[in-house]
């Protein structure tokens, strides 16, 4: 059974989730009900990612809140086309042996098919030239690459972490984006704004399950590469 959907007022007071249970169930939730998300919950979810970190701090974040169903149709014509390839190269063999990834096709294809009934898809977009141009361009591509992209990931980050202990489902989604010049067209973005991401937020049909993830012990290094310091009996991370 779902969980019956909060009034505002009670969504945002469970914002005091504690951190380390918030991190730990957070997960894709992409399955959704119909039924609106109150604004003040989505700008709320916003105005946490907004405490997040950027290049130079640079703030050169834009989002744009997509509640219209003729701009959700258009999106969702983009992610179908990159799902069938995706599906095809990438995933169909691995969701053949793998439950884990054969249950995450299923939610991927639910989602999909019912795009158009997710009440709010925030779209996260990157300005080029942060601070009005003010931050020098880096003549470094690797750094500036990482600083461009790694400037919208740890604000999502915190609206999943929002979205999570308010008990809204959210998902972060990027194939709806591969033709970047078609989605700018149907978002109206000008060409100094990239969108990045994609997060569809309704209230979960069903509950927030465990996550798998790997151990730490797993992917953990000492100094250099490959020195597996801490690698051995397992040690499991406290609930
Ligand atoms: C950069 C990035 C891009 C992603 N793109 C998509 C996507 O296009 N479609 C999708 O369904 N999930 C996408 N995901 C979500 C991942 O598939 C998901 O986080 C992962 O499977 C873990 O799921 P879980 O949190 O439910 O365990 C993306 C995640 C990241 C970090």
């Amino acid at each position: 059974m779902p969980e019956p959907i909060p009034a505002t007022a009670d969504a945002l007071a469970r914002l005091d989730m504690p951190l380390v249970e918030a991190m730990m169930t957070q997960r894709a939730i992409r399955r959704v009900r119909p039924d609106p998300v109150d604004d003040a919950i989505v700008l709320r979810c916003i105005e946490l990612a907004l405490r997040a970190p950027t290049g130079a701090n640079g703030q050169n974040w834009e989002f744009v809140v997509v509640k219209d169903p003729r701009i959700k149709k258009k999106l969702q014509r983009r992610y179908r086309i990159a799902w069938r390839v995706f599906h095809r190269t990438s995933i169909r063999d691995i969701a053949s042996y793998d439950d884990e990834m054969a249950k995450s096709v299923k939610a991927i294809e639910w989602q999909l098919e019912h795009f158009t009934e997710i009440p709010v898809l925030v779209i996260a977009c990157l300005r080029l030239g942060a601070r009005d141009g003010k931050v020098p361009f880096v003549p470094m591509p690797h750094a500036a690459a990482s600083s461009f992209y790694g400037s919208i990931y740890p604000s999502l980050q915190n609206l999943l972490l929002a979205a999570r202990s308010m008990g809204l489902g959210a998902s972060l989604i990027t194939l709806p984006l591969w033709n970047v010049t078609s989605a700018r067209r149907v978002l109206g973005l000008p060409l100094d704004v990239t969108p990045c991401a994609v997060v569809p937020l309704g209230w979960p049909k069903g509950r927030y399950g465990p996550t798998t993830r790997r151990p730490v012990d797993e992917v953990v290094h000492l100094d250099r590469y490959g020195n597996r310091a801490w690698f051995g009996p397992r040690r499991t991370l406290q609930n």
